[in-house]
């Protein structure tokens, strides 16, 4: 069996989380607030991250901080004073909610990227935490609603491709370059595979529609290409050019087009479409919700 064929039939378990980010496009909020714990009604955006890789089987959870995100930390500890008192109190809903963020003792890592020095680069800083076996990788504020989680879709996708994944959604050309663009060998429906990537192409020159979004599934081979990569786009080491070499390697790099909707939570547009679309996603505020909404639509235009 070659090298692709060995990595098929490995489980994927860990996840990186690069959270290192400086998240400028929130200032002042991110100025004391990591980015992650910003919230979408009632869940900060690093919950909605660990619930999908937990749908898809992850067990162990890599972080990769920086200065300024011990919020992230004490998030996922336990918190024994709070947890008593509703116990006392008797409220149960509650005390289920709080225990989603627990986790359990050495499932959780945190390492520090002490630069901004890009993606790619988070990326590498958690190599030594890593096996000889295929990882993923989520940016949270890629928020994606889906029915099956997105990362549990394409972990039942590289069950039957092995190699390189990425998730890959439709773009208007207007916005291809605000993206990693996927040049397409093949297209299988739902997977495609990979002959070229190019980060950010400049207008008109995106080789598809095809953008690349913060979900992957990785073979370990990426963290070398990563140590030999010094910069790419931007001046920051690229995830993405890492990737785009291993097509060069083993021609073994795929896009899964997921079945759900993402919201870019990294800016401050696609964060409010996404309070809109889980607040109206939630039972008991849709009424209430929808209401406003409607009521404040009607005002606008009758304004216009
Ligand atoms: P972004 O491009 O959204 O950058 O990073 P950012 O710093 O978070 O936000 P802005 O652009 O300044 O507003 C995409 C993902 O990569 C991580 C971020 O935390 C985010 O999850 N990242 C980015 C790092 O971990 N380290 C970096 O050096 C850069």
């Amino acid at each position: 069996m070659g090298l692709n064929g060995e990595f098929m039939k490995k489980r994927v378990t860990k996840a990186i989380f690069p959270v290192a980010g400086l998240g400028t496009r929130f200032l002042p909020a991110t100025k004391s607030i990591p980015k992650e714990i910003m919230t979408l009604v009632d869940r900060p955006l690093i919950q909605y991250a660990i619930d999908e890789a937990r749908a898809a089987g992850i067990k162990e959870f890599i972080f990769v901080t920086s200065r300024g995100k011990s919020a992230l930390e004490d998030y996922f500890d336990h918190s024994p004073e709070l947890e008593t008192a509703l116990r006392k109190k008797g409220k149960e809903d509650l005390l289920q909610a709080l225990k989603t963020t627990n986790m359990d003792s050495g499932a959780i890592a945190y390492l520090r990227q002490h630069r901004p020095l890009g993606l790619g680069h988070a990326v590498w800083c958690a190599r030594r935490l890593l096996a000889d076996e295929p990882f993923a990788v989520i940016l949270p504020d890629d928020v994606i609603a889906a029915e099956t989680p997105c990362l549990q879709q394409m972990v039942e996708a590289h069950a039957e491709t092995g190699g390189n994944m990425v998730a890959a959604m439709e773009v208007p050309s207007d916005k291809a370059s605000a993206y990693g663009i996927l040049d397409i060998k093949e297209d299988m429906g739902s997977v495609v595979s990979v002959k070229g990537m190019v980060e950010k192409p400049p207008m008109g020159k995106q080789p598809s529609n095809l953008a690349v979004i913060g979900r992957y599934i990785l073979t370990p081979n990426i963290m070398n290409n990563l140590h030999r990569i010094k910069t790419g786009a931007g001046g920051e080491v690229q995830l993405t050019d890492a990737i785009a070499q291993e097509i060069e390697v083993s021609g073994n790099v795929y896009g899964f087009r997921f079945r759900g909707q993402r919201f870019d939570c990294g800016s401050k547009a696609g964060f409010l479409q996404a309070t809109v679309a889980f607040g109206l996603a939630r039972e008991e505020l849709r009424d209430e919700f929808s209401q406003y909404l409607d009521e404040m639509m009607a005002t606008q235009n009758a304004a216009q």
